[in-house]
């Protein structure tokens, strides 16, 4: 589904990925690493905010890298930033609405989707009618993956999802998410700091660091691997 070879990707001068290839099917990949290791630059190089000075990006056998952000969306990719970004004094209900504005078909498809979410976030049925700026911050962040949901993605992409949430809250987060994964069969890429806890979300792992990937591993593999267990779980 994606497949990323070879990337590049520079600021000015500054090299910041590093022959970076990556492949995700039918499943959800973690991306680990500290911060300043280039997670955020690798989803901005997949949805076409950030140009590769080389390597390939492609999707469905197509390449994402000669297209414009809005149709790499259009495609079936959606894209939780780590900044919450909501539209503050809209409604919970009007910025899910929004997250299915610019794609046709998913705004036909709303009501029925919008019964979906709420099973997987009730929470959000609830405050549906208060602006999203009165919502806590563990209900903002559900509001965010809702939006992106909205949009029908068979791809979704979460940048450090779990930014700023205490610990019982990325818990459940991890947990909505795979059930999202199990109940709509989407592929997830989820690029986290918090490697413990996303362990539980994924099926397999990348770690990169100072924009190279490092390793790359089953799950099971990961939490039981040394390097791992000492410079990301603190074992
Ligand atoms: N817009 C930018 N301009 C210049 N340098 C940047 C920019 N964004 C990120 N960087 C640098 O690129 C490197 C990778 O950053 P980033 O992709 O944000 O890492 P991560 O998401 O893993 O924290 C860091 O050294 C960071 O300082
Ligand atoms: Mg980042």
């Amino acid at each position: 589904m994606l497949s990323i070879k070879n990337l590049d990707a520079f600021y000015g001068k500054l090299h910041v990925l590093w022959d970076v290839s990556l492949e995700l099917g039918n499943e959800c990949v973690g991306i680990f690493g500290p911060n300043g290791a280039g997670k955020t630059t690798l989803i901005n190089c997949i949805v076409g905010l950030v140009k590769p000075q080389g390597g390939t990006v492609e999707f469905d056998n197509k390449t994402l890298l000669n297209q414009e952000t809005f149709q790499i969306i259009r495609s079936g990719i959606a894209v939780v930033p780590q900044e919450r970004e909501l539209f503050p004094l809209m409604t919970a209900a009007e910025n899910l609405e929004a997250g299915s504005a610019y794609i046709p078909a998913a705004h036909a498809k709303r009501k029925e989707r919008l019964e979906f979410i709420f099973s997987i976030f009730p929470v959000l049925k609830l405050k549906s009618s208060l602006p999203a700026a009165v919502l806590s911050g563990g209900e903002q962040r559900m509001l965010t993956i809702a939006r992106a949901l909205m949009a029908y993605p068979k791809l979704l992409i979460l940048d450090e999802p779990s930014t700023g949430l205490q610990p019982s809250l990325t818990t459940d987060l991890f947990l909505r998410l795979k059930q999202i994964r199990q109940s709509e069969g989407i592929s997830i890429l989820i690029a986290e700091q918090n490697v413990r806890q996303c362990l539980k979300a994924i099926d397999r792992g990348y770690v990169i660091e100072n924009g190279k990937i490092v390793l790359q591993a089953t799950a099971a593999n990961l939490a039981d691997n040394d390097y791992i267990r000492k410079s990301y779980l603190g074992l």
